[in-house]
Formats: structure tokens, sequence, C-alpha cells
């Protein structure tokens, strides 16, 4: 009784491998299912780390079995059942037992419940799937940071080290600020998986490559500059056959990716903070348009299937990679300034090189791009990396491929539209003079609006039509 340093609830896939984790690295904890067979079927299979570890058939038993004041961890789903397991637990709990959501939050609901408990309230960011959560997941904290302190030995403990040996676990602010870095993570994840399905796309629709040759090809790049997770996997995945068919695994899997909306939570942020994030927003629309399987076969019955196939000359291997390069290096770019804007608008922490730093290892978006992300925003925490001298470096050498690619891919109709919304990014931002000087003037001359003038840096201009200008009709 009153012996485990830790307790957690919620024995799903990934709790279960936090909590032989947490075990692991030395601390006793006690854990806590709703289904309690399930709770024994873990602990049963724990193996070495028994000892370690209370299995617990109600709350009650759970809750005394944790050394006062409690830590307790929360694994269970994102939303109503995060409340509702709360509900449940406080009444047992003493005033300064913590409370820590490690699940999928959005970071809104934690802000909520950090200020709505009387009892203390983290909200962690986990990542790295089920293998970073059982041997050392990249960790994201948030909320009062005493609070952090008193399970930060833990966190550090089971997060992932780096190369050099730093524990990727990092208090990112107060209230939600975790699990809204956590978002972004996610945000930067789905558009690094995008532009690498589009590439996917151009190696087998456009080369005619088999997956396999697929496979050797993200291979090799995982040698190089794009050394990263998500390549590195991708590999795997295009090698993998399918056990019913013989043939490729790519070959039986339904084209319609699924979602369980970090990737939408963060564009709606990015939307509300005026921090654009077209990358990131383009891939959650492009996860949302692959889900509309019967529209887009009927589209290609009506239309016709594009012509796909590249001359053979067209585009090279190294073009490619580059388009990756730039395209990585634009989405993170978006995604830091998301983060950026957020820091002066909820008055966080979020400290930029940290949260590189923290992505470095157990998460699924770590890349050795990340160890000059970190250096890059150690400088100058507010530059837009892609100005940052080694990004402004690699994008000179990747812009071309990538607009190679993207060309070639539109030319043959070959969708594209992470690769081209970083195109256009990257256009966009080094073009001095845009075009809302067009939109400037429609807005004055329909409503008024006034305008700078670039000349004399005046405001509240107007055209020379204030005494003509139609009036805006009615609704
Ligand atoms: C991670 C992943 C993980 C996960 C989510 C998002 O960092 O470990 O981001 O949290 O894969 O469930 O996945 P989807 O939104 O693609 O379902």
């Amino acid at each position: 009784m009153d012996t485990a340093r830790i307790g957690l609830i919620g024995l799903g896939t990934m709790g279960a491998a936090l909590a032989l984790n947490i075990a692991e690295k030395g601390f006793d904890i006690a854990v806590h299912n709703r289904t309690t067979s399930k709770t024994h079927r873990f602990h049963d299979a724990a193996g070495d780390l028994k000892p370690r570890i209370t299995p617990t058939e109600t709350l009650r038993e759970f809750v005394d079995a944790i050394a006062r004041p409690r830590a307790i961890i929360l694994m269970v789903p994102a939303g109503k059942v995060v409340d509702d397991q709360i509900a449940d637990l406080v009444p047992l709990l003493d005033d300064d037992d913590l409370i820590i959501d490690c699940g999928n939050a959005d970071f809104h609901d934690t802000n909520r419940r950090a200020t709505a408990l009387t009892n203390p309230f983290l909200g962690v960011g986990v990542s790295g799937g089920e293998d970073g959560a059982r041997h050392g997941p990249s960790i994201m904290g948030g909320g009062r940071r005493e609070y952090w302190d008193r399970v930060a030995d833990v966190m550090t403990a089971i997060a992932a080290r780096a190369e050099d040996g730093t524990p990727c676990a990092t208090w990112m602010g107060e209230g939600g600020a975790g699990h809204f870095v956590k978002a972004v993570h996610n945000g930067i994840e789905y558009a690094d998986m995008q532009m690498i399905a589009e590439v996917y796309g151009i190696l087998r629709d456009g080369m005619g490559l088999s997956s396999t040759d697929i496979g050797d090809v993200f291979a090799a790049w995982n040698d190089g500059p794009l050394q990263s997770y998500l390549i590195e996997i991708t590999a795997i995945v295009a090698r993998a056959t399918d056990a019913a068919t013989g043939g490729p695994l790519l070959d039986v899997i339904l084209d319609a990716a699924g979602q369980k909306g970090t990737g939408r939570w963060t564009v709606i942020e990015a939307q509300r903070l005026a921090a654009p994030v077209p990358a990131i927003d383009t891939a959650v629309t492009a996860r949302n348009l692959s889900s509309r399987v019967d529209a887009r076969a009927k589209g290609e019955a009506l239309f016709g299937a594009a012509p796909r196939r590249l001359a053979s000359d067209a585009l090279t291997l190294d073009h490619l990679a580059e388009a990756l390069i730039a395209g990585k290096i634009l989405c993170y770019a978006q995604g830091f300034g998301m983060i950026s804007a957020a820091a002066k608008d909820f008055g966080w922490a979020l400290p930029l090189p940290d949260i590189a730093r923290v992505w470095r290892a157990g998460c699924i978006i770590r890349s050795t791009m990340l160890n000059d992300m970190a250096r890059a925003l150690s400088d100058d925490a507010d530059r837009n990396l892609m100005l940052a001298p080694a990004f402004a470096d690699m994008l000179r050498g990747s812009h071309d491929g990538l607009r190679g690619v993207v060309a070639q891919a539109a030319l043959h109709g070959l969708p594209t539209p992470a690769l081209s919304s970083g195109l256009s990014y990257f256009d966009t931002m080094r073009t001095a003079r845009g075009t809302a000087d067009m939109i400037q003037g429609q807005r004055d001359y329909f409503g008024r609006h006034g305008f700078v003038r670039r000349d004399t840096g005046e405001a509240h201009q107007h055209g020379p039509w204030a005494d003509d200008t139609p009036p805006i009709p009615e609704p």
C-alpha cells in the first residue's frame, strides 16, 4: 500500500507500453483499467517487471496504492472519456494529488481542465507510437512548472535520448502548451507524410517503379540529408509483402487515409492565430480527399485518367530528393512559425530551440535536420527557419528540384498538393512585391477600407473613386 511512485489509468496500446517503460526505469507503478481482466493480463505478461507493477481492480484500490502526494497518468481516449475519468477520480484524491493527461488531447480541453480543476493538472504530449512509449518517447509537458518538476524525474527517465544523450522531455509552458506543441508536431507529421506519399506517387505512376524499387530509393535517401524516421518506415512499408497475395502490401492497402483529428485541430488553430501553415492545411485536405474513394473513381471514369507517365529524362531521383528536402524545411518553418505566434498570443514559454531538441529522438517526425534546426532557432528564435543561413543554403540547393517536380507533376496530372503548396509558400516568401495591392485596391473600392501608400508610408489612403463608388448591394 502507498508505495507506488506513480499511477497509470488506461492499459490500451500506448498506456501499457508507457507503464512498462516506467517500471523498467525503476519506478514502482500502480495500474488500473476499466476492464479488470485487461489489467491482470497486462500484469501477467510483464515478466521481470511484474514486481514493480501493482495491478488494481477498483479506483479506490488504485489510489491507495500510490505514494502521497500522488501523481496519476491518464492514458485514455481524448475528449469525454478524459473528463469522465477525472470526475470519477477526483473524489478519491487529496487536494495536492497531480493528474497528468498523457493522451492526444485538444489543448483547449487541457486549458479548460487546468483552470477548472482544483487538483494540480498537467497536459503532456507523448509522441513515438507504441515503440516510443515502450522504449523512449518524446515528451512535451504543459501546465504549471512546479507540477512538471514533481514528475520531471520520471518523464526524463522514460524519454528517448538524443544522440548527445539529452533526454527528450521538456516543459513547454503553462496550461495546454504541451498538448499544443504535440498538435503542431502532428501537423508537421501530416505534411511530411503527405509529401512523401506524393513522391511515392511520382515514383510509382510517373516513373513506373515497382514497390520494391521504391523501397530501395527511400532506403538510400535515409542515408543522406533526408534521414528521418518517416523516410525509414516508408522504405519498410514499400518493401513489405502481403501474406495473402504474395504481392506488394501497398497494392492491397486502400488509398484512403485515416485521421484522429490532431492535424485538423492544428490548422483550425493556425487560422485563428493567423499563422500560415499551408503545407499542413493541404495535408489535412489531402487526407479528406483521399477518403472520397467512390467520387475519385467516378471522376476518373468521367474525365479519363491523366497521362501520368513522365518522359524518361523529365526528372531524376535527385530532383525528387531535393523536392523532399525543400518541402521538409518549408513545412517545419511553417510549424515553428505557428508555435512562435502561439507563444505571443497565449503568453506561453514555448522555447523553440528546446522544441526542436525534444523532437530529435523518440517522436514520429524525428530527423537529422532537427539538430540544425535547434541551432538555427537558438541563434534567432523569431526568424523564419527558411531564412536561417544553414536552411537558406539547403533551399538554394533544392528549390529548383522542388519546382521541377511540381511542374512535371502538374503537366502529367500527378497530384502533388503539399509539394505545390510548399513551392508557393517559398515563392511567396521571396517575393518582395506581391499582388495584395490589388486586393487592397478592391477593398478600398467597395468598402472604403483604405490602404497604405508604398511611396510615403501614409495609412488610411483612398483611391480616386471616392465619390462615384457604387453603393454596396443589400445582401
Ligand atoms: C505520435 C503520433 C500519434 C498518432 C496520432 C495521430 O506522435 O506518436 O502523432 O500521436 O499517430 O494518433 O494519428 P492520426 O491523426 O493520423 O490518426
